[in-house]
């Protein structure tokens, strides 16, 4: 016996069939709403897809170890996630999956259980009714996902309690206009930040994001380093590796400070003398540096922060984030479904594996804002300056970013002579 309304709709994604109380539009994008008595948001399924990709390359290198690899899935709604990650990773993966599923609405989680029925591995899940930040602190996990509306802050503390001796947590925030700085007094409160809002407005507000996740840890004596970080339209999603170091606890100010927008000299040379801008930016004056903690820069001068100032992704993960990877986890066979959920999830990872290879670049340029800067010129495509910085030499690549840009580790110097060459 099923919930009321049992088997309701059949909704379709990633690899798998999953039932709803009423139809959802796949492709309806924006923030959530609820669907007759099940949750579940399908402008999240891009969300769902990186995750089922993160686990699979996660579950065969950092948790390679692993025989049981302990999930809470703390926000589960219907359960889509935990059966995506069943369902679509490799069978070495999914086999040492034990997953907790939880979720306050029991409506949800009837839905949730009557879904499991498909899935050969529902023997290694449990489905628990209750407040998440309860059961996050019952065992230790290897990985925590953290999907909730509005703000993760309730759950960064408790989370980072609960982690083994390394483990991963993803975090998604709908409170997109606190951290895209908006709505500062919320994002103060909230986060202890300020947002300057020019275009790397939403870069920041995923550092802000990871500033508090690293603040979260150090309580904890433990230390972040950021996997992937995704700015999707109407929420954010960082994923962070977490390791238990008193030291680089107690060190966590080192990888945090601030953005400022339109520095002057005596700023590009604190950049540089910070490590912040590399040696070859001197005498240059970029669209944005950033300063380390303790250089307490004139807020009111286009200043973000405080914010994760270290790379924000790490390359041999989103180069596991591959088209081909995506297309492989789509496998109905109805080649005419198969054919639209392997759209869509190519659509998921677009552009993360090659950004991968200039994560670690200091400059991410919006290629809108170049022209005002440098006092004239058309915008410049983003494809054709990281093209012409390649061919410089430099790692240079176009970035998954709300707004058209690129992400190069090029002198800021070579960044205008590509612009120049273009117009
Ligand atoms: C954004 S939805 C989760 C969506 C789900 N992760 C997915 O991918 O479909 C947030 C869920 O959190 C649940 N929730 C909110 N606060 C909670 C809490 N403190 N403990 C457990 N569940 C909670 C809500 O009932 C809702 O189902």
């Amino acid at each position: 016996m099923g919930p009321k309304g049992w088997p309701g709709v059949v909704y379709h994604e990633g690899g798998i069939e999953h039932r709803l109380p009423t139809e959802v539009d796949r492709d309806r994008k924006g923030p959530a709403g609820k669907y007759g008595t099940g949750f579940l948001n399908p402008a999240m399924a891009g969300n769902r897809t990186r995750s089922v990709l993160m686990l699979e390359h996660i579950g065969k290198t950092v948790l390679g170890e692993v025989k049981k690899i302990q999930i809470l899935d703390a926000l589960c709604a219907t359960g889509i996630r935990t059966r995506r990650w069943l369902e679509e990773t490799s069978q070495d993966v999914s086999s040492r999956l034990r997953v907790k599923m939880c979720d306050m609405d029991e409506e949800a989680l009837e839905w949730a259980r009557s879904n499991l029925e498909n899935d050969d591995l529902k023997k290694n899940v449990v489905v628990i009714q209750g407040d998440a930040r309860k059961e996050i602190l019952r065992q230790g996990w290897h990985w925590i996902d953290l999907d909730p509306y509005g703000s993760p802050v309730p759950f960064l503390d408790l989370a980072m309690q609960a982690t083994a001796r390394r483990s991963v947590i993803s975090i998604s925030a709908t409170d997109t206009a606190a951290l895209s700085g908006s709505s500062p007094g919320p994002l103060r409160r909230r986060y202890g930040a300020r947002v300057h809002m020019d275009g790397l407005k939403h870069d920041s507000g995923l550092r802000v994001l990871l500033a508090s996740a690293a603040k979260a840890a150090a309580r904890h004596d433990r230390v972040i380093r950021p996997l992937l970080s995704i700015w999707d339209s109407h929420h954010l999603r960082v994923t962070i590796l977490v390791e238990r170091s008193k030291m680089g606890a107690s060190a966590v100010d080192a990888n945090l400070g601030w953005r400022v927008a339109s520095p002057n000299d005596s700023i590009v040379d604190s950049s540089i003398q910070a490590g912040l801008l590399p040696e070859h930016d001197s005498g240059s004056r970029p669209m944005h540096v950033m300063l380390p903690l303790n250089a307490y820069p004139n807020l009111n001068a286009g200043v973000s922060g405080p914010l994760w100032t270290g790379d924000i992704g790490d390359p041999d993960v989103m180069a596991s984030m591959s088209e081909t990877a995506a297309e492989e986890i789509c496998k109905f066979s109805d080649p005419e479904m198969n054919l639209k959920e392997v759209r869509r999830a190519k659509r998921a990872v677009k552009r993360i594996c090659d950004e991968g290879k200039a994560i670690h670049g200091r400059h991410l340029v919006i290629t809108d804002a170049l022209p005002s800067f440098v006092g004239g010129g058309d915008p410049p495509s983003p494809t054709k300056m990281a093209e012409t910085l390649r061919g410089e030499g430099f790692c240079a690549e176009v970035s998954r970013y709300a707004e058209p840009s690129f992400r190069t580790d090029a002198p800021w110097s070579a960044v205008l002579q590509a612009f120049m060459s273009l117009n």
